[in-house]
C-alpha cells in the first residue's frame, strides 16, 4: 500500500493523543476514517476537525465504543459500515490503550484487569472483527499499538508496570504471530506493530477518565486516597515526590504535575509520533519503533537481554557510558 487516498481506515482511540493525529493525517491524505473511542465528545470533535481538512469526497465518522467490550465493537462495525457504505475496510489502526494497574501486588484487582481488558483484550476483539473485513479489501492492513513495554516489562526502579506491560507483550507476540498466519492463510492482509516510547499525550489523564474518576481537581478526598493509597503515599513521600506529611491537595497537584510533565516532556509529538506510523505502514514495516528512546531502547534489551532490570547497566549502555540519574522517561 504506498498511498492511502481513496482507502477506508478504522482508528481506535481517535479522540486523542496519537490516534487523534492518525485521524487527521490520513484523512488529509484523501483516507475516510470511522474514529471510536470512550471519550464520545472527543471523538466528534476530533473527527469534524478532520474531515473539514481533508479533500473533498473523504468522510470521517465518529463512533461511541468501548474496545474491552465486544458487542460495542461489533455495533461500532456495523455502524461503520452502514455509514461508509462499505463492505470491507483497507487499515485498521488498534490504538486505544490507557496505563494502570503498575502493580499486581498492590493495585486493586480491578484496577488491573481493566488496564488489561482495553490494552489486550480491545486488541483481540477488534482484530477479531475486522479481519474479515481486511480480508475482503483484497490490500488489507492491521496495525496494533504494543509499546517499549511490549518488550520492557518496566519503567524503572521502583516503577513497575505489571497490567500494561502484560496486555502490550501480548499485542506484540500477538501480532507477530499474525505474521505467518496471515502469509499463510490470508496473504492479502499484513501486519504492523507499534512500538513507541514517550510521545506527549494526554494518557495519564486520559487513563483517569477510562477508570471512571475525574480530572484531579475535582477528585473527593476519599477517590484521592483511592487513587494514591496510604502505602503508596508514604513511598512517594520517601522518593521526595510529596511533602512530609502531604495532605490530598498535594496529591491532587502531584497527579496534574505528572499528567502535564508527561505531556509536555516528551521527547516526541503525538503528530510526529503518528506521521512515523503511516510511513512505517506505506513502507510496509511489519515493526515500527517510534522515537529515538524506543529505538535506543530496543537496541539495549535485544543486545543483553539479561541486563534489562539491572537498571544502572541498562542506562549506561542507553547513554552511552554515563550513568543516568533516572529511567528512561518512557511510557505511560
Ligand atoms: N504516549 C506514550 O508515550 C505511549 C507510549 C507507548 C505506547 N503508547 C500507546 O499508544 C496508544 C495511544 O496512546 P496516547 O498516548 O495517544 O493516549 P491518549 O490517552 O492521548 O489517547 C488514547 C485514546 O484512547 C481512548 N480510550 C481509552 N480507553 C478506551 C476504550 N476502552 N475504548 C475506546 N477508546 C478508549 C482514550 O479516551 C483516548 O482518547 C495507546 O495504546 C498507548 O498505550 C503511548
Amino acid at each position: 500500500m504506498d498511498s492511502f487516498t481513496g482507502k477506508l481506515a478504522v482508528v481506535t482511540g481517535g479522540g486523542s493523543g496519537i490516534g487523534r493525529e492518525l485521524v487527521r493525517q490520513l484523512a488529509a491524505q484523501g483516507c475516510s476514517v470511522a474514529a471510536c473511542d470512550i471519550n464520545e465528545e472527543a471523538v466528534a470533535q476530533a473527527a469534524a476537525k478532520a474531515e473539514a481538512v481533508a479533500p473533498p469526497g473523504v468522510r470521517v465518522t465518529a463512533h461511541a465504543c468501548d474496545v474491552a467490550d465486544e458487542a460495542q465493537v461489533l455495533r461500532f462495525r456495523d455502524e461503520l459500515l452502514e455509514q461508509h457504505a462499505s463492505d470491507h475496510v483497507d487499515l485498521v489502526f488498534s490504538n486505544a490503550g490507557i496505563g494502570g494497574g503498575g502493580s499486581f501486588v498492590t493495585d486493586s484487582r480491578a484496577e488491573w484487569e481493566r488496564t488489561f481488558a482495553i490494552d489486550w483484550w480491545g486488541v483481540y476483539y477488534c482484530a477479531r472483527a475486522f479481519v474479515p473485513l481486511l480480508i475482503a479489501s483484497g490490500d488489507g492492513v492491521l496495525v496494533n499499538t504494543s509499546s517499549v513495554n511490549g518488550f520492557w516489562a518496566a519503567l524503572g526502579p521502583g516503577m513497575p508496570n505489571n497490567a500494561y506491560s502484560t496486555a502490550k507483550f501480548a499485542v506484540r507476540g500477538f501480532s507477530e504471530a499474525l505474521i505467518e498466519d496471515l502469509r499463510t492463510n490470508a496473504p492479502q492482509v499484513r501486519v504492523a506493530v507499534v512500538m513507541p516510547g514517550h510521545v506527549g499525550t494526554d494518557i495519564v489523564a486520559n487513563t483517569l477518565r477510562a477508570r471512571g474518576l475525574p480530572a484531579p481537581e475535582a477528585m473527593t478526598d476519599a477517590q484521592v486516597e483511592e487513587l494514591v493509597p496510604a502505602e503508596a503515599r508514604a513511598k512517594l513521600i520517601s522518593a521526595g515526590l510529596l511533602p512530609e506529611g502531604a495532605s490530598a491537595d498535594h496529591v491532587r497537584q502531584m497527579v496534574v504535575r505528572m499528567a502535564t510533565d508527561f505531556r509536555e516532556k516528551a521527547p516526541l509529538s503525538a503528530a510526529d509520533a503518528a506521521t512515523i506510523i503511516l510511513d512505517g505502514v506505506r513502507a510496509g514495516a511489519w515493526r515500527i519503533l517510534v522515537g529515538e528512546d524506543a529505538k535506543k531502547l530496543d537496541a539495549a534489551v535485544r543486545g543483553k537481554p539479561e541486563a534489562a532490570y539491572d537498571y544502572a547497566e541498562l542506562f549506561s549502555t542507553l547513554t552511552g557510558g554515563d550513568p543516568a540519574p533516572s529511567g528512561p522517561a518512557t511510557d505511560a
